[in-house]
């Protein structure tokens, strides 16, 4: 094993994809693209296989888990998978009472209020993280050369959830936490990245050629308060993985004044919602990072003239980027229609190549 920190990652099928190409900032044969939400609810072969197994049991399940991750990669040809689980499925793997409800999300019986709730949380061991594994290793040998993107949900985002009980908007006790007791916030967000590292871990040991970070709700906070409450925890899951050399993406929701703070947390790529445009977005991050995004989720319901006219706005925003990943800005609404993401992926790769 080579100790020069510089020297190249092993060689794996997808290491030469377009994806990763991207994700180091070096020439692609085209714009490689994937979505947020790829395997779900929008795909009729999806709500098939999923039919009377709830969420949270079948991402335990490794051959159920493989399937759906294939489902996007068969149906559209994207540039890479994401491992279908959730960010809450490590919390599951440690015993946590929760459960996933559908249509509203990740619901906690007992919500985290106090410092002896922290005793309920701690990293999980191998074994309970073993179908997770198993389901990466089906993954990796069925995808070849189509790189696997494992993720997990970054400290702030996964502690709302942990604090509030369930999904929120305004995050109130989330941050009356944060500013009333921030002793017992960073120490929580402290054990969340712990949590959140071995999940990781577990998937690029196993195979994942890229790591997403999902901070989804992090664009709640103010970035005086994100740089000093959020980012060390955040930071901390990212020099977990630092030694494996796979590329981490960091991804938020409204996140327009945090994106330098993203990238400074670690990443080699941030994500960029719709709101702020690829070319202004690259000035904000500063140099070095490639970008992911950013077309608005909800140009899937326009005409199909229309999307292709945004998707194209999308690409001249990021012509000259030295490395840019497409994606939508946040996840595939369940109602999308998966014949419009079929046409985005085609226009994509029809009007990027270079030669
Ligand atoms: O992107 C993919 O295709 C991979 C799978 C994936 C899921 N969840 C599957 C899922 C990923 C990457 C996630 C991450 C996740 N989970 C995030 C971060 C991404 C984001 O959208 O910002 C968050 C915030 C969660 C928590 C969560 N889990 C929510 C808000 C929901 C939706 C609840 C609903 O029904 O509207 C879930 C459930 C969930 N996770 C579903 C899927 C496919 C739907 C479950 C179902 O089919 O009933």
């Amino acid at each position: 094993q080579s100790t020069d920190p510089d020297a190249a990652a092993p060689a794996t099928p997808a290491a030469d994809s377009a994806f990763l190409r991207a994700c180091r900032r070096e020439p692609v044969p085209h714009t490689p693209v994937w979505f947020m939400r790829q395997a779900g609810r929008s795909l009729p072969e999806y709500r098939k296989a999923r039919e009377g197994i709830p969420m949270l049991d079948s991402c335990f399940m490794p051959e159920l888990v493989a399937e759906i991750t294939m489902q996007p990669v068969r149906r559209y040809g994207v540039d890479a998978a994401v491992f279908f689980s959730d960010i809450v499925t490590p919390l599951k793997a440690i015993g946590l009472d929760l459960e996933i409800k559908p249509g509203v999300g990740p619901v906690i019986a007992e919500p985290v209020r106090a410092a002896a709730d922290l005793d309920r949380l701690r990293a999980p061991e191998p074994d309970e993280l073993a179908p997770i594994a198993a389901a990466v290793r089906l993954l990796t040998a069925e995808l070849g050369a189509t790189p696997l993107i494992g993720f997990g949900g970054a400290p702030f985002t996964l502690a709302s959830y942990l604090i509030e009980g369930g999904p929120s908007k305004g995050f109130e006790h989330t941050k009356a936490m944060m500013y009333g007791d921030p002793q017992l916030f960073t120490a929580l967000l402290d054990r969340v990245a712990d949590i959140t590292s071995t999940f990781l871990l577990t998937q690029i040991d196993a195979g994942a050629s890229a790591i997403q970070l999902f901070d989804s709700w992090v664009g709640s906070v103010a970035p005086v308060d994100y740089r000093q409450y959020v980012q060390p925890a955040s930071a901390k899951v990212f020099a977990a993985v630092a030694d494996r050399g796979v590329p981490r993406i960091h991804f938020g929701v409204g996140t327009g004044e945090l994106l330098r703070d993203l990238g400074e947390a670690g990443a080699d790529v941030v994500g960029v919602d719709w709101r702020v445009p690829l070319h202004e977005a690259e000035r904000r991050v500063g140099p070095g990072k490639a970008l992911q995004g950013n077309l608005d989720p909800a140009t899937l319901f326009a005409p199909p003239a229309a999307l292709d006219a945004a998707v194209q706005r999308v690409l001249d925003d990021a012509a000259r980027l030295p490395g840019h990943v497409f994606n939508l800005g946040h996840g595939v609404p369940p109602n999308a229609d998966p014949g419009q993401l079929a046409r985005v992926v085609d226009y994509v790769h029809e009007n990027t190549v270079r030669s």
